[in-house]
């Protein structure tokens, strides 16, 4: 029986993960594949860190241990950053290697030019678990993009600013406290700024981006906000009208091109997003036949990442990947009017017409119907205001400075 050779860049929770699903599922790869997955070396940082479990897999800090294999199929990355990630693989797609990546922060900046060199080299590229870990969002895409036109995609894609959104809503607990629980049960980094400030989602969007799109839209361009300005006084007054503070990417073709967001914003009990709790991670997909798809499930940890990595290695050897599909699917929409919540000194505002004022939530919030573009306009140029988009349905009753009558009802995009 022929042998898939493997070399495995990392062995951390995500490399450990794959080590252990490769050993465990040589079975499944006979039935499926009629060959066996050998891994044939680790690349580590630290040599005295690890030990692995079988004496004849090379364990190595050097890269060209790793290249100079004599027998080498594919490159599976799970280190961290954009260097030496990216000429790594780079390396391994010249040698004629097909890879597989985890790592995000490498592809959302080079995937694009993987993409093309594996094509030049007759290779392919993987990368289901850099986007929502177990979910397998990459594949659902591209399958939809075969028949429908990707509207819309509003993703919950980092566990732990979700989690601690949950945790200061449950728990009444501050944005510090909620942060310390999830470093506690290893969720989040010692540094967490990556996930807490908004990058790590930002990535995993400008990865569903070239996906949906073909292209990522101008990062410089891009709102990206973090979740650690919301406040538990915003959040307990929010949940009395029902609405929840999610950490969303958002990504949509425009006439203007794609339009992508990254922010807090508030969503009522009728939008799928609503009851995604915890460390979950959620995406949903609003698709011109289909309709809305939501998909659930872990976003992140070893064995939900493992599994990706792995599906991706059985379907590359029974396929090869088809990078950009869809790019030509996409279909222009016109700038949409979305709700938003005007939250903070509302009582003097002076509001432009641009932006139509639907009610008053209280006296430090108002709903309001516009374009991101006046919204945008408004909060550069005052001071004092914090603005959230709002996701759903929503009910509240009207006060008598409303406009509305009471129990108005409005739908938030
Ligand atoms: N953790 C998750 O749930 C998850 C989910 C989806 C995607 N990812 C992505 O998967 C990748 C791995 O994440 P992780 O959580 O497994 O990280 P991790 O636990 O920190 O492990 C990283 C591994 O990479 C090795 N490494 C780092 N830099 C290296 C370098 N320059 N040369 C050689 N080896 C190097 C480290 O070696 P030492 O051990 O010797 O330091 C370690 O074994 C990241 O890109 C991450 O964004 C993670």
């Amino acid at each position: 029986m022929s042998t898939i050779h493997i070399a495995l860049l990392g062995y951390g929770t995500v490399g450990k993960g794959v080590y252990q699903t490769i050993k465990t599922h040589q079975k499944r790869f006979k039935a499926i594949l009629g060959k066996e997955v050998k891994i044939e070396a680790v690349l580590v940082k630290n040599l005295e860190k690890h030990q692995l479990p079988d004496p004849d897999v090379i364990l190595t800090n050097k890269f060209e241990d790793i290249i100079s294999l004599p027998k080498l199929d594919v490159v599976i990355d799970a280190i961290v950053g954009k260097q030496p990630g990216f000429s790594y693989l780079s390396q391994a797609i010249k040698r004629g290697c097909h890879i597989i990546t985890a790592n995000k922060q490498m592809f959302a900046h080079y995937g694009r030019e993987l993409l093309s060199l594996a094509e030049k080299h007759g290779v392919s590229v993987g990368f289901e678990a850099t986007v929502a870990g177990g979910i397998p969002v990459i594949q659902t895409l591209r399958k939809l993009l075969s028949v429908n036109h990707i509207k819309k995609v509003h993703g919950i894609l980092n566990g732990t600013s979700n989690f601690i959104l949950t945790k200061m809503r449950e728990e009444g607990c501050s944005f510090s406290d909620a942060l310390s629980l999830a470093q506690e049960k290893g969720y989040a980094e010692a540094d967490p700024t990556n996930d807490v400030e908004g990058f790590d989602a930002f990535y995993k969007a400008m990865i569903l981006s070239e996906v949906v799109y073909g292209k990522q839209p101008d990062w410089e361009k891009v709102r990206k906000q973090g979740i650690s300005s919301i406040t538990l006084e915003q959040i307990e007054l929010f949940s009395k009208f029902g609405l929840r503070f999610k950490h969303v990417a958002s990504l949509e073709k425009t006439t203007k091109g794609i339009h992508c967001s990254v922010k807090p914003v508030l969503v009522s009990s009728s939008h799928p997003l609503f009851h995604v709790e915890d460390v979950q991670n959620a995406v949903s997909i609003d698709a011109d036949i289909v309709g809305n798809i939501s998909l659930q499930g872990p976003g992140a940890g070893m064995f939900p990442t493992a599994s990706a990595i792995v599906e991706d290695l059985i379907q590359l050897e029974t396929e090869r990947a088809r990078p950009d599909e869809g790019a030509d699917h996409a279909s222009f929409a016109h700038e949409p009017l979305l709700t938003w919540v005007l939250y903070g000194e509302v009582k003097n505002l002076e509001i432009p017409e641009s932006i139509e004022i639907i009610g008053k939530i209280n006296a430090k919030a108002l709903l309001v119907l516009a374009k991101e573009e006046s919204i945008e306009n408004l909060s550069n140029k005052i001071k004092g205001i914090t603005v959230y988009q709002l996701l759903g349905d929503f009910t509240f009753s009207g006060t008598e400075e409303s406009r509305f009558p009471s129990a108005h009802s409005i739908t938030g995009s």
